[in-house]
């Protein structure tokens, strides 16, 4: 039998059936939930990996539950329409009304609905940076719950002992102080009784000397002519925070122009050489320890390279300086002890840049530049030292980052830079977090049963946009993510 109306001629035998209200609403009502519960069991995970946004709930709704239901009831509609169309229509949009409308509302009201104050409860404002951390999954007991765990782990004793040099490093027995490489204030930090401060400005004297004699041209090559190029030899904390720097900062960069050498595929080192002149490219071999293979075997290369150029053994002293902790090693490289700039045991390799480590910054940008940047880390210290913390922005987002890795076993983060000279820097906090965190036992030695450090990468807005957003959008991953944005352009575009 042709389900027609009359009017279009077909033999009419259902209307009389279906021409209520209430057998529309009936079906409609069926049709909706079917495609509601098909909708949410094809959606549940994209919901529980997808961000949270202040409109994202609200769009998921139109998006996955809303829509699915409709479009499922179309052939429905189709079928009723057929019969009486102002009928159908009425009865699906009464089901909708009556029933699925306010239960979706109420589903819909987020945390920001709820909590009209959210984004000014979940923000830390300090000098110039704004942390916004409102869309975290996180709501009041939360926060209750990290206050809990920063008092369980006595975090503000492990702050003093950490700035007073206490021996925090259980493994090496050693202090870790690169925040007093960044000091302003003149408290006596002592290292094995011996006060640091003195130790600290008399090397930041030498590298503000030495990087002014290369930048203004006095200090010459062995042919007499004025450097042009800085090539840094290191690898790890030896490379990766002065290249990221240098790189950031290059806005503010002077002549000289500055490489970095790294990998020991052999290939890397070449790749710098072959546009280097030796006549005019100054050397400097980061390394703490002067054992590192990679470091030595490059070194090595550039010294027979820069020998095999005309130069003869005497020269290697005005081309080669070394920063390093074992003064001995680098004497037997042929390096004076003149150009030696110490660094010490209390400075951690991933956060060495504060040291001499950084002359390669000094020498790009200038040893003002260099002072300013450590004034800013110094600024950061005091005020992770000193604020009470739900206002203290690296312990907000080392508690989120616990959180995480913890209570919804996400096991990475990313990060995302919104500005192009910031390129290197998830590779540079690669470093810095897990070469840190990458542990499975306390510090007593014993076993952990909590899960430790994130893998921790990102690459710069918006090209990463383009390349896997996609993933931690809409993927079934959880991959909390921090943007970091900035409000003006360097040049002003
Ligand atoms: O890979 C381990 C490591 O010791 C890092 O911590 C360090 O930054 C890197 O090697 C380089 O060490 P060095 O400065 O002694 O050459």
């Amino acid at each position: 039998v042709l389900i027609k109306s009359p009017a279009q001629g077909g033999v009419d035998i259902v209307e009389p059936y279906f021409n209520s209200l209430f057998v529309t609403c009936t079906a409609s009502l069926i049709s909706i939930i079917l495609g509601t519960l098909s909708a949410y069991a094809l959606s549940r995970y994209t919901f529980k990996a997808g961000p949270i946004k202040n409109n994202d709930i609200t769009f998921f709704f139109i998006s996955q539950r809303i829509m699915p239901p409709i479009v499922l009831s179309i052939p429905f509609f189709l079928f009723l329409g057929a019969v009486n169309l102002l009928d159908s229509l009425i009865g699906l949009i009464v089901v909708y009304i009556v029933l699925l409308m306010p239960i979706a509302v109420w589903i819909m009201v987020d945390f920001f609905n709820k909590n009209k104050l959210r984004s000014e409860e979940l923000s830390i404002k300090w000098n110039d940076f704004y942390l916004d951390y409102s869309k975290n999954r996180i709501n009041k007991k939360t926060i209750l719950l990290f206050n809990e765990l920063l008092d369980e782990i006595d975090l503000k004793d492990s702050i003093n002992k950490y700035f007073n040099g206490d021996l925090i490093n259980k493994t090496e027995n050693r202090a870790v102080l690169h925040t007093a490489l960044r000091s302003k204030v003149n408290t006596e930090i002592k290292d094995n009784g011996i006060d640091i401060h003195n130790k600290i400005k008399e090397v930041n004297n030498k590298i503000k000397e030495f990087s002014s004699s290369i930048i203004s041209g006095s200090k010459k090559g062995y042919t007499g002519k004025k450097f042009t190029d800085i090539v840094n030899i290191g690898i790890g904390g030896s490379d990766l925070g002065p290249s990221m720097v240098v790189d950031s900062l290059k806005f503010y960069k002077n002549h000289l122009n500055t490489h970095f050498v790294s990998n020991v595929d052999g290939d890397h080192v070449n790749e710098v050489l072959k546009n280097l002149n030796p006549e005019s490219t100054l050397f400097i071999i980061v390394s703490k320890t002067f054992t590192t293979q990679e470091t030595l075997s490059n070194a090595n290369t550039i010294r027979t390279w820069f020998l095999d150029s005309g130069a003869v053994a005497g020269d290697v002293t005005k081309h080669f300086i070394a920063v390093s902790t074992n003064i001995e090693k680098v004497t037997s490289f042929g390096i004076e002890e003149n150009n030696i700039f110490p660094m010490w045991n209390w400075v951690g390799g991933r956060f060495s840049l504060w040291s001499a480590v950084g002359i390669s910054i000094s020498l790009s940008v200038g040893f003002d530049n260099f002072n300013k940047l450590l004034n800013g880390a110094n600024e950061m210290d005091n005020h992770f030292k000193n604020t009470k913390f739900e206002n203290n922005m690296p312990v907000v987002l080392a508690c989120l980052g616990v959180w995480y890795n913890n209570f919804f076993n996400c096991e990475s983060e990313s990060v995302i830079t919104y500005s192009q000279y910031l390129n290197q820097f998830a590779t540079y906090l690669q470093q810095a977090s897990m070469e840190s965190n990458g542990k499975s036992v306390d510090r007593d030695g014993k076993e952990v049963n909590y899960s430790t450090g994130q893998i921790v990468w990102g690459e710069p807005g918006t090209n990463s946009q383009h390349a896997f957003f996609q993933l931690i959008h809409q993927g079934t991953k959880l991959i909390p993510t921090d943007f970091i944005g900035f409000v003006h352009s360097l040049h002003g575009n």
